[in-house]
Order: structure tokens, then C-alpha cells, then sequence
């Protein structure tokens, strides 16, 4: 029978008859995806000034790299490209919405990308994008004294390489 999930990532529910290995939306691994009534996902936080940040620096990483991948999965040449690229981005595009709502903003800002015509060309800056992003959130990680942002950041790290597994020949 099948049960209501709750990733503690993305805060986003999900209904299957078991806890999916990644999470639909945002890429977490298992282990932050737990029944409904027994997830933690708090997105009203406390920030101090570096968290703060932070936080705004990782939303522009995650709108950029979503609007990246949505023009790479338009210019893709094979279908392939088309949907390994679609898929990227709905995940950039949630990692956005988990900055938003710790950010409290209205909306998600409009990213401005551009991508190349090739698909080898943005696998290529995928891999550079997808790096960055690790680096980075691993620091905002270590920074962070708060163990909540500390989660999502050390969370972003396990999907964000994940992400590399598809650029990993270019
Ligand atoms: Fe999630
Ligand atoms: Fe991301």
C-alpha cells in the first residue's frame, strides 16, 4: 500500500510504497526521505550575516544553472540531451525554491544563462557549473554554525556530484 513520504531537503511530499533511493524533486539521498508525520523540514531560520550570504549567493548558483540547463535541453541535438538536460534543471530549479523559502522571498529570481549549440560543449560547462557548486557549498557547510543550513548545504554536495556523473567523459 502505498504511503506519504516527505523529503527533508525540499520539504516536498511524495506517495509511493516505498521511500524512493533520491528524491523526486530535489535529488537527497534516502536517508532524508522519511514518512510524512516523522520529517523535519524547517525552512524558518534564524540566519546570521554569513549564512545570509550564503544562502543568496547558493540561490543565484541554483537559478543560474537552472536556466543553463533549460537553454542546453532546448538546444540539445539528441533526445537524449533533451531530457538528461530537462532533468538537471527541474532539480537546479527545486534547489532554487529551497533558497527562496529559507530567503523568504515572493519568488524565484529570473535567471539570464546563455548555453552553447553543442551538447559536448555544455556537458563541458555542466561539469564546471556542477564543481563550482560543490566547492562552494561544501565551505558554506563548514561556515555554517547552523546545523539546519549545515544539512542542506552537506545534502546540495552528495546531489550536486551525482550531477557529475553525466559530464564525467567530456
Ligand atoms: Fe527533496
Ligand atoms: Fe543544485
Amino acid at each position: 500500500m502505498v504511503k506519504l513520504f516527505r523529503c527533508e531537503i525540499c520539504g516536498d511530499p511524495y506517495i509511493g510504497e516505498s521511500a524512493p533511493d533520491n528524491c523526486p524533486f530535489c535529488g537527497a539521498h534516502k536517508p532524508h526521505i522519511k514518512e510524512s508525520g516523522e520529517a523535519k523540514a524547517e525552512f524558518d531560520l534564524e540566519l546570521n550575516g554569513k549564512d545570509k550570504v550564503n544562502a543568496e549567493k547558493a540561490l543565484g548558483v541554483e537559478v543560474s544553472n537552472a536556466t543553463f540547463y533549460a537553454c542546453a535541453s532546448e538546444k540539445s541535438e539528441d533526445e537524449y540531451g533533451r531530457l538528461l538536460f530537462k532533468a538537471l534543471k527541474k532539480v537546479e530549479a527545486e534547489h532554487a525554491s529551497i533558497w527562496k523559502k529559507i530567503l523568504k522571498l515572493e519568488s524565484v529570481p529570473e535567471g539570464s544563462e546563455t548555453c552553447a549549440q553543442t551538447n559536448s560543449e555544455n556537458l563541458a560547462e555542466s561539469h564546471a557549473r556542477e564543481t563550482r557548486a560543490i566547492e562552494f557549498y561544501k565551505k558554506a557547510a563548514e561556515e555554517s554554525q547552523n546545523p539546519r543550513i549545515k544539512e542542506i548545504f552537506q545534502a546540495l554536495v552528495e546531489i550536486e556530484k551525482d550531477h557529475l556523473v553525466f559530464s564525467r567523459n567530456v
